[in-house]
Formats: C-alpha cells, structure tokens, sequence
C-alpha cells in the first residue's frame, strides 16, 4: 500500500495537534536525563512523527527511519533538512540542529512484513511510529511486542485509528459506509488481514502482557472548516474504499458523494508502553 508525500503533508497539522498532550508528557518525563537516546521509527513517510517527538526529548537523539518507499525516504531527509535550523552529513547520516538539540537519522528502506526482526536487531531506547497499526496483522503485532519486549525498549505510537469516524453533516448512508470503509480496512495491506480498528486494544493488551506499563490516550481528528482540504480528500478515499466493496448501493454511495462536508472526527488512539523495571 503507498501513500503520497501530498496526502501525508496535508495531514500533517492535523496529526500534530491531535496528539494527546498526557502522553507527550509522560514521554518526556520517562525520558528526562537520558543522553544520548536511540529511536526506530517505522513506517517513518516524511518524518512527520520525528519532528513531532523529537522536541519531547533530550539534547542528543539518534533516530533510524524505517520505510520501504525510497521516494517517502527521499522525502523525509528533504522536509527534515527544511524543518531543522541547521543541517550536515555525517557517515551517510543527516545531522539535524533544531533548538538546542542535535539529532542524528539514519534512512532504512525495509519491508516491515518481512524484515521486522532485523530493523529492531540493533536496539533502542525507544521504537515509534505514527498512524501505522491499523495496517497491520494480529501476527504482525505479536512479533512487534515480543521484539520491543525482548530488547526492553519503550514503545510509543500516535495516531492509530480506533474506529469512530463520524461526519457533519450526519447522511443517512453513514452507519452503512462506516461498516463498509471497516471490511475495507480489514483486507490485506501488506502484512496480511490487518487488525484495523482493534490496534490499539490488541496493543495495549500485547504489552501489558508482556510486563508493560501501558498508557493509552485520545488522539482523535476533530476537523472542522479550516481543514477544508483534508476533509474533501478523507471523504473521497473513504467513499473509494466503500466503493470496492461493494457492500453499499451505488445510489447510496453517490448520495453520499454528493454532500459536501464541513466537519468529521476520526477516533485515534496514542499509547505509550514502558518496560518493567530490572
Ligand atoms: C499512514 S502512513 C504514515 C506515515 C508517517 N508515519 C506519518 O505519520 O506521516 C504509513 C507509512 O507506513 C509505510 N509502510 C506501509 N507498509 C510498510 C511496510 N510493509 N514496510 C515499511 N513501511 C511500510 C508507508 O510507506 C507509509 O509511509
């Protein structure tokens, strides 16, 4: 499944100030002292997620961004270069400046489905990842937990769809196009049938299980007129994917097509996950 460097900018506010700020703390807290500090992050697109987690931590970060799109990569290492106040290469790295801190990435191009264990082999304090587990499989996710677990790093992911979703204005086709857009979601993208919606439970769960303390929070999109642009295009990738479904009469669909939407909230979830002491 590819995403475009166009859609992931157009959301990217949005991302940003829909994180949960509880959780934002407590990364920062957890992290407080520690110098230098190692993150993987997967599925990185653009580094959206590093520039928004970057500033929750200390003065030295080394990050390795993981993708298997070389164009999302090339990408990232452009918009970060632009974000930064500074920037150099160093070993085949890109060295960032931003405020008082000097970050470090490091560009991977890996398929997750099939190289997991060799991305988490290295070790980190810390593995993110913004809006990537609704994607996955249930098996996918077990390995995930039990890696991070293996090498006791913390874990914290942003933006994982929760399966609320709800437009203003309300038509009457929504509940048939929400159940349709979730067998949609269902299908394989990648790392076989994905968890969809039940990503963050199956996370919260996987980790507690495994030792974790798990602490989960809201994160949802609430968008209204100023997020014009993302709405139209939310809405158009939501009535495609109905559409091939199959599942909701054509006159449905195009009924609901044909509204034009000032406002819809997406129910996301953040979690953070720190491994037992000792
Ligand atoms: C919804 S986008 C999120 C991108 C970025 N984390 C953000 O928040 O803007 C999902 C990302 O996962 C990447 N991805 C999907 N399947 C992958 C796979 N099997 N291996 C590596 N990356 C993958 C995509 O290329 C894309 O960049």
């Amino acid at each position: 499944m590819s995403f475009s460097a166009e859609w992931l900018a157009l959301r990217e506010p949005a991302d940003h100030r829909s994180r949960n700020a509880k959780l934002a703390h407590a990364v920062t807290s957890y992290f407080e002292g520690w110098r230098p500090i190692t993150v993987i992050d997967l599925g990185c697109g653009t580094g959206s997620n590093l520039r928004a987690t970057a500033p929750l931590l200390g003065p030295e970060q080394f990050w390795t961004l993981v993708d298997y799109d070389a164009k999302l990569l090339a990408a990232a290492r452009e918009c970060l270069t632009a974000w930064a106040e500074g920037s150099a290469e160093k070993d085949g790295a890109l060295v960032l400046f931003k405020g008082a801190r000097r970050i470090t990435v490091s560009f991977r191009q890996a398929d997750l489905s099939v190289e997991l264990d060799d991305v988490l082999a290295p070790g980190a304090n810390l593995v993110t990842a913004s809006a990537l587990f609704d994607l996955v499989s249930a098996d996918f996710l077990a390995k995930l937990i039990a890696g991070v677990s293996k090498r006791k790093s913390a874990f914290y992911t942003v933006l994982t769809y929760d399966g609320d979703q709800r437009w203003t204005p309300e038509h009457p086709a929504d509940a048939a196009m929400l159940a349709a857009f979730h067998a949609h979601q269902a299908r394989d993208k990648g790392f076989g049938a994905s968890v969809g919606p039940s990503a963050p439970d199956l996370l919260s769960e996987g980790f507690a299980a495994s030792g974790y303390t798990v602490t989960e929070g809201d994160s949802a999109w609430r968008l209204g007129p100023e997020d014009e642009a993302l709405i139209d295009d939310l809405a158009a990738g939501f009535a495609n994917a109905v559409a091939e479904t199959g599942m909701v009469p054509a006159a449905d669909l195009e009924s609901w097509r044909a509204e034009a939407r000032t406002g819809c909230i997406v129910g996301h979830a953040d979690t953070f996950a720190t491994p037992p002491v000792g």
